[in-house]
C-alpha cells in the first residue's frame, strides 16, 4: 500500500442539500470532484474528533451509474486517510436503510452511501454521496455546513495505491470475503471486507415483524405486487417476500437492479410508477396490496385495490395500529413528522397521549429524536416513513409493516383507511410539484409570497381567513441548534394550511413545492377525490403565490 498526496483545486458548488450532495453524473465525473468531496468529509471527521483506532467505514449505494468507479475510489482514500476498514456491500450495492442497519449493527465509525435516490440515473442522470454518522443517521447540519467550507479551501487530498500491478489497481468488490493490505510504511494493516447486506437486512425484518402472519396472509389467496423499479430493493425483496415469505415470485415486478432503473425515474408514486399504478387501479381485476420502493429503497408507496394512501396518512395508521407489530406491541415512545406533512399522525398521537414532534424537512432531523428515546416512528409526506430500528427511512420496513397490520386485522387497505378516518377525522391532502423552472423566476415566487408576511394575517380568501404565516425555524430539543429557512407555512383559521418550499435535492434549476391540507371531519365527505376536496386550496396558493404569472406554468409536474 503506498499513500499520496494529490494536489487539487477547489470547487464551488459542493454544499450538501436535503440529503448530501447530488450533482449530475458528469459532474462527479470531474477530475478531483467525487475525490474533493471525500476528502472534506474526511477532514471534517478527523478535525472532529480523530479516527479510533481499528475505526470502520460501511460503504455502498444504489447501484446506479458510476456507483463502482466511486467506491473503488473511496476505498482507497479511506485507506489513505486511516481508516482500518472497509465493510462494502457485495457489488457495491446497499440500500439506504440496509447502510443505516450495516452502521449500527457492526459499529462502524459511520458510512458512505452513493445514491441520488430517487433521482434518474445513468450517464445523463443524477449521482449522489451522503455521509451517516455512527448512529447510521445522516449527518447533522453542523457536520454538512463544515464539509461545505473545507470543500471551498481543499488544497489536496490522500489516496492510497493499493496493489502494486496497475492493472490489478481494483479491488475485488463482488465475492463476499476479506482482503488485507499491509502499509510497510506504518506496520499498518487495511482490511476490505465484501458482505452480503441483504440478509442481515431480511434478519431484521425478520425480528421486527409476524413473519408467519404474513406467510399466512400471502397463502390464503390476497393478492400482492412489490415494483422494484429496477432499483436496488429487488434483491432485498426476493429475499424477503419470496425466499422467507413464499409469495409467488409473480408478485415482485422489475426487482433487476440497473444502472439506469430500466430508464425511469426510480420514485413509488402515481406519476412515475405507473406500471404498477395500471396493476393496482384495474377495476375487479385489481390485486388486494401493491407497493413500490425508489433507487435506493428508503420510500414507499402503499395501494390498495383501486386505493392510494398518501403517505401522510400512511404514517398516522401505522402509529394507530403499531402494537400489532411484535417490535412495538408495548407502545411506541413517540412520533415525529417533517413540517410539511400533514397533521393526521397529530391526532393519533393526541389519542394515544404521546408526543408527536415537527421537524424540517430531511430525514436528519429524526435521528436526535430517535436517539434520544424520544420517538419510534418518523414519517414525511415525501412516501419517507420508519422507525428506530434505523436512523433512515426504510421502504420495504414500510410495506412490511402494512403486510403486518393487514394480517392481523383481515381487513383491505381502502377498509383499514376508511375505518381510521371515521375514528380520527381525514387530513385531505396533496403536493403539487413544479419542476425544473429557472431559478430566478422560482425565487421570484417565494419573495413575492414572504412579502406579504404582514399582509395576509386575517385575509379572507372564500371561505379560508388566514390565521398566521411564517417561514418554519426548527429549534432542535436535543442538541439546541436552530435552522431556519425551512419553508413558508400559510395557516388558516380552521386548521387548513397551505406550505411552500423550494427543493433541496434537485440538480436543474429549481423545484418549487405545494402543500396543501384540509381537515374533514364528516364521514360522507372521506370518499372525496383530494383534488377535488382541495379544489379551492389550490386555487387560494395559486392567487397567493402568482406561481403562474411568474413562472409561466399552467400545472404542476407532479401532483402527489
Ligand atoms: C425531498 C423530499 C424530502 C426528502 C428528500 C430526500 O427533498 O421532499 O421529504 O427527505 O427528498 O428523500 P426536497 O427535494 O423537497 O428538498
Ligand atoms: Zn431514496
Amino acid at each position: 500500500m503506498h499513500i499520496q498526496t494529490i494536489n487539487t483545486q477547489p470547487f464551488n458548488d459542493q454544499k450538501p442539500g436535503t440529503s448530501g450532495l447530488r450533482k449530475k453524473v458528469k459532474v462527479f465525473q470531474q477530475t478531483g470532484y467525487l475525490e474533493n468531496f471525500v476528502q472534506s468529509i474526511f477532514d471534517t471527521l478527523l478535525e472532529k474528533e480523530g479516527l479510533p483506532a481499528g475505526a470502520t467505514l460501511a460503504l455502498g449505494g444504489d447501484g446506479r451509474y458510476h456507483n463502482r468507479e466511486a467506491i473503488q475510489t473511496i476505498i482507497q482514500m479511506a485507506a489513505a486517510n486511516g481508516f482500518a476498514r472497509v465493510l462494502v456491500g457485495q457489488a457495491g450495492i446497499m440500500s439506504t436503510p440496509a447502510a443505516s442497519h450495516i452502521i449500527r449493527k457492526y459499529h462502524t465509525f459511520g458510512g458512505l452511501v452513493l445514491s441520488a435516490s430517487h433521482n434518474q440515473g445513468g450517464p445523463q442522470g443524477d449521482f449522489g454521496i451522503k455521509y451517516n454518522m455512527s448512529n447510521g443517521g445522516p449527518a447533522p447540519e453542523k457536520i454538512t455546513d463544515t464539509i461545505f467550507e473545507k470543500s471551498k479551501v481543499i488544497a489536496s487530498y490522500k489516496i492510497a495505491t493499493l496493489s502494486k500491478d496497475a492493472d490489478l489497481a481494483d479491488i475485488d468488490i463482488d465475492t463476499i470475503g476479506i482482503t488485507v493490505f499491509d502499509d510497510a510504511s506504518s506496520g499498518k494493516q487495511f482490511t476490505v471486507q465484501v458482505i452480503d447486506a441483504v440478509h442481515d437486512y431480511a434478519d431484521l425484518m425478520q425480528e421486527l415483524f409476524d413473519f408467519s402472519a404474513i406467510k399466512k396472509l400471502l397463502a390464503s389467496g390476497f393478492k400482492m405486487q412489490f415494483d422494484g423499479m429496477h432499483a436496488v430493493t429487488g434483491p432485498y425483496a426476493q429475499e424477503i417476500f419470496v425466499n422467507r415469505l413464499s409469495a409467488p415470485a409473480s408478485s415482485l415486478m422489475n426487482c433487476v437492479p440497473s444502472e439506469d432503473f430500466g430508464g425511469g425515474h426510480p420514485d413509488p408514486n402515481l406519476t412515475y410508477a405507473e406500471d404498477l399504478v395500471k396493476i393496482m387501479f384495474a377495476g375487479e381485476k385489481a390485486l388486494d396490496f401493491g407497493a413500490a420502493s425508489d433507487g435506493d429503497g428508503d420510500r414507499n408507496m402503499i395501494l390498495g385495490k383501486n386505493f392510494f394512501v398518501t403517505p401522510s396518512d400512511s404514517l398516522a395508521v401505522l402509529a394507530a395500529n403499531a402494537t400489532l407489530v411484535p417490535a412495538y406491541k408495548n407502545g411506541i415512545a413517540g412520533v415525529a413528522r417533517s413540517m410539511p406533512t400533514s397533521g393526521a399522525a397529530d391526532r393519533v398521537a393526541a389519542k394515544l397521549n404521546i408526543p408527536c414532534y415537527e421537524t424540517p424537512t430531511g430525514w436528519k432531523f429524526f435521528g436526535n429524536l430517535m436517539d434520544a428515546g424520544k420517538v419510534t416512528l418518523c414519517g414525511e409526506e415525501s412516501f419517507g416513513t420508519s422507525s428506530s430500528h434505523v436512523r433512515e427511512k426504510d421502504g420495504l420496513w414500510a410495506v412490511l409493516f402494512w403486510l403486518n397490520i393487514l394480517a392481523k386485522k383481515g381487513t383491505s387497505v381502502e377498509q383499514v383507511l376508511m375505518a381510521h378516518w371515521a375514528e380520527f377525522g381525514r387530513n385531505v391532502y396533496s403536493r403539487h410539484d413544479y419542476e425544473n423552472i429557472p431559478t430566478d423566476a422560482a425565487n421570484s415566487v417565494i419573495t413575492h409570497i414572504k412579502a406579504q408576511f404582514t399582509s395576509l394575517p386575517k385575509q379572507k380568501f372564500g371561505a379560508y381567513t388566514v390565521k398566521t404565516c411564517d417561514d418554519f425555524s426548527y429549534h432542535d430539543p436535543i442538541d439546541g441548534s436552530i435552522s431556519n429557512n425551512q419553508g413558508i407555512r400559510i395557516l388558516f383559521t380552521d386548521g387548513s394550511r397551505i406550505v411552500f418550499r423550494l427543493s433541496g435535492t434537485g440538480t436543474e434549476g429549481a423545484t418549487i413545492r405545494i402543500y396543501l391540507e384540509a381537515f374533514e371531519p364528516d364521514t360522507k365527505n372521506h370518499h372525496l377525490d383530494a383534488q377535488v376536496a382541495l379544489a379551492e386550496m389550490i386555487k387560494i396558493a395559486l392567487s397567493i403565490s402568482q406561481l403562474v404569472e411568474k413562472t409561466g406554468r399552467f400545472a404542476p409536474t407532479v401532483i402527489t
